[in-house]
């Protein structure tokens, strides 16, 4: 982060979920993995109601607004304290945005940086992850905290509501990420996944249960370095979501190239309903898979 007086910029990542999405709103773990460093906000003093531009994405939030970006930006300076007058906030990512890889925690934390710089504060990491889940609550309703742990952290995490996130001890698995081209909605997608849930009460719970299941063995695959396993419950995974109605037609598509072209498993992350899905693939592997992939249309994002 640097600073001056009158601005100062803050940073934040975006992340991937490795294992668990969905699942962990309902008080299952998942993994995350963080991709450090994809945006920058830079704040100023400006008279006026306090605002957050992003040209790249045609988005200006005002605090004062009625839209859902102005009301993630209101819940971010309310929860941080801030003023809401007199600041201007203005930022780049390299994140695409309604993609599943945490673009809008990850403006709202660089936010947060820029401002509590600006203001000579230095919030603990706590603080700093109460915010931008006040902003995220504006944007997607029941935010289990995942994005805003993971666009905050560093490495690869194990994150439960209950227990926050536990940084994992592991070197980041080799992933190709792939954007289908059609943006998702995590509010919709939450909202289907938590009906699915309701609507079948043996068959969903007992799935939910073989999703957290997954998980745990994904961290123990992980710590034994089996990709070949994580690869495969990667794939049980991807089913599992399939069957709770938040992947697609494109994401399923992906999936089965990345596996046809060798990757060891494949599956939507983040919220799913279009946005990306993600390969696991052994480091010699990662040009082939990414060659057939751009050769079905789709396009690759910076793992
Ligand atoms: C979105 O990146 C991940 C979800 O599990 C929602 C959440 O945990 O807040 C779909």
């Amino acid at each position: 982060m640097s600073d001056s007086s009158d601005s100062a910029v803050g940073r934040a990542g975006g992340k991937v979920i490795l294992l668990g999405e969905h699942a962990v709103v309902h008080g299952a773990p998942a993994i995350a993995v963080c991709l450090e460093d994809r945006t920058e906000v830079t704040a100023r003093r400006r008279a006026g109601p306090t605002a957050l531009e992003m040209p790249s994405w045609g988005i200006c939030a005002r605090v004062d607004g009625r839209a859902l970006a102005d009301a993630a930006l209101a819940g971010l300076i309310d929860a941080l304290g801030a003023p809401r007058d007199g600041l201007s906030l203005c930022g780049e990512t390299m994140l695409p945005a309604r993609a599943g890889l945490g673009a809008s925690a990850s403006i709202a934390a660089a936010a947060a940086r820029a401002v509590s710089t600006l203001l000579g504060r230095d919030p603990s990491n706590a603080e700093l992850h109460q915010a931008v889940q006040a902003s995220e609550r504006a944007t997607h309703g029941n935010p289990s905290g995942i994005d805003a742990a993971a666009v905050l952290g560093a490495g690869v995490m194990r994150f439960s509501r209950a227990e926050g996130a536990v940084r994992l001890d592991v070197p980041p698995p080799e992933l190709v990420i792939v954007h289908t081209g059609a943006p998702g909605d995590t509010r919709l997608t939450v909202a289907a996944f938590a009906a699915r849930l309701a609507a079948e009460p043996i068959e969903g719970p007992r799935r939910l249960d073989s999703i957290r299941g997954i998980v745990e063995r994904g961290v123990d695959a992980l710590g034994r370095r089996d990709v070949a396993a994580l690869g495969r419950l990667m794939d049980e995974n991807q089913e599992q979501l399939a069957w709770f109605g938040v992947s697609t037609e494109a994401l399923d598509r992906a999936c089965a190239e990345a596996r046809a072209a060798g990757a060891l498993g494949a599956k939507l992350t983040g919220g799913g309903g279009g946005g990306c899905a993600i390969a696991l693939v052994r480091p010699g592997d990662r040009r082939r898979v990414a060659a057939r992939l751009e050769a079905a249309g789709f396009a690759l994002v910076p793992a």
